[in-house]
């Protein structure tokens, strides 16, 4: 059985445990059900930079600990294409903001303790089937057989593929999106870095990007037919594949290790407007899914997440719902600059692929873009503005 709550969110991803955080912090009663295990949810490696905005959000409300302590500032990332390579100091560009590089798993393990010690109910293994947006009720199947919560707000935080989108009424809501046709091999690899920025290779073969996520692991992506199989990806396919598409030999040699992960990840855009019906309200995923390009999406969940709580707060201590009917506007136009920039940079990492006079025009097109970036400072500024902001 599990005891009605104020809010109820629907999945413990970064979305729903910053909300679920901020709420119990706010005095405001919480249950959050999650369909998988502790342990799932807290070794799933996903994204790893977190922008300003997240930090801060995170260190006002007491849940930043363990990612300055552990976490590591970036403020740099290169592009390796034709021949040359170009770094931008993004701390120093723009608005002067680095990203700190922090897993997602360790963020979602430090989440998971913080809200348990400020008196969270979380339950794992708890499969949320229905929602009744009007009355706010939640129907769940758990290992005891199946079940139904109440409150006064549903918060639906549990993904693009979740439950909680499909409760909004079709006619009410419109969704947008696209399958960009585009598809990256995501590596995990035990170990370190093999440069000290965030690398992005635009090569003949594909793109290639490295990224960091601690001193003994990183991340590497590699674009592959949109039906590849990971399995015809051995480890020694996978680093000769990148060293040529990062030009190791003009550039320095990867430092290989163990590859932990492969899988496809197809890069998919949508966004759900409007984010709200009745009593039930989405964050993060839920409400609009961004591909990895820009690695806005656990950026994305958290901001959500923050202007979501303080308009629960506004509507639970103060009686005033002006925030939670604004929600949605408030959100969206944010949204669409993170998927803009998002969709900008597919378009800059990805060059054309065929011969002939059209893809020639538009790999020279590709070219200049780049050059505009390396050269232009306006560009430069613009960039660095939306790679760390939200
Ligand atoms: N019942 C209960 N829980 C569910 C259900 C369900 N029916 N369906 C999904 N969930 C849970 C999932 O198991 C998952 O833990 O909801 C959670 C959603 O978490 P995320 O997918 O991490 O989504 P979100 O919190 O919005 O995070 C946003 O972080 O790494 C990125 O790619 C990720 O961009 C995403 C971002």
């Amino acid at each position: 059985m599990i005891k009605n709550a104020a809010v109820l969110v629907v999945g413990a991803g970064p979305a729903g445990l910053v909300l679920a955080n901020l709420l119990q912090e706010a005095g405001i009663s919480t249950v959050v059900l999650e369909r998988g295990s502790r342990e799932h949810v807290q070794t799933r490696a996903r994204a790893g930079f977190l922008g300003a905005h997240s930090a801060k959000v995170l260190t006002e409300h007491g849940l930043g600990a363990g990612m300055l302590h552990n976490g590591q500032s970036h403020g740099t990332c290169a592009f390796r294409y034709g021949d040359s390579q170009f770094e931008l100091d993004y701390s120093t560009l723009g608005r002067s903001e680095v990203h700190t590089v922090y897993p997602q798993q360790n963020l979602v393990t430090d989440l998971i303790a913080a809200y348990l010690e400020r008196g969270g109910d979380l339950r794992f293994g708890a499969t949320v089937t229905g929602i009744g947006t009007a009355s706010a009720t939640v129907r769940y199947q758990d290992s005891t057989g199946t079940g139904e919560v109440s409150g006064r707000f549903i918060a639906g935080c549990d993904g693009s593929n979740g439950v909680t989108r499909t409760a909004l009424p079709a006619g009410l809501v419109t969704r947008c999106g696209r399958d960009h046709g585009i598809a990256w091999l995501a590596v995990l690899a035990e170990a370190p870095q093999s440069m000290s920025a965030v690398t992005y290779a635009v090569h003949r073969n594909g793109f290639a990007g490295h990224m960091a996520r601690s001193p003994h692991v990183t991340r590497y992506y590699l674009q592959v037919p949109a039906n590849d199989d990971p399995a015809g990806w051995q480890d020694d396919r996978i680093w000769s594949e990148l060293a040529l598409r990062m030009r190791a030999d003009t550039f320095g040699q990867l430092k290989e290790g163990r590859i932990t992960e492969r899988r496809i990840v197809r890069l998919r855009s949508d966004v759900v407007d409007p984010m709200q019906h009745e009593r039930l309200f989405l964050a993060g995923d839920a409400a609009s899914l961004i591909s990895p390009s820009a690695a806005k999406g656990a950026n994305l969940a958290i901001l959500q997440a923050e202007v979501l709580a303080r308009a629960f707060t506004d509507a639970l201590v103060r009686d005033d719902e002006s925030a939670l009917n604004a929600y949605s506007r408030t959100c969206l136009p944010r949204i669409w600059r993170a998927q803009e920039f998002s969709h900008w940079m597919i378009n800059l990492l990805h060059g054309p692929s065929g011969t002939g006079q059209e893809a020639d025009f538009h790999r020279a097109l590709h070219r200049t873009r780049l050059d505009n970036l390396r050269d232009c400072r306006a560009q430069q500024d613009l960039f660095a503005e939306h790679y760390v902001g939200i």
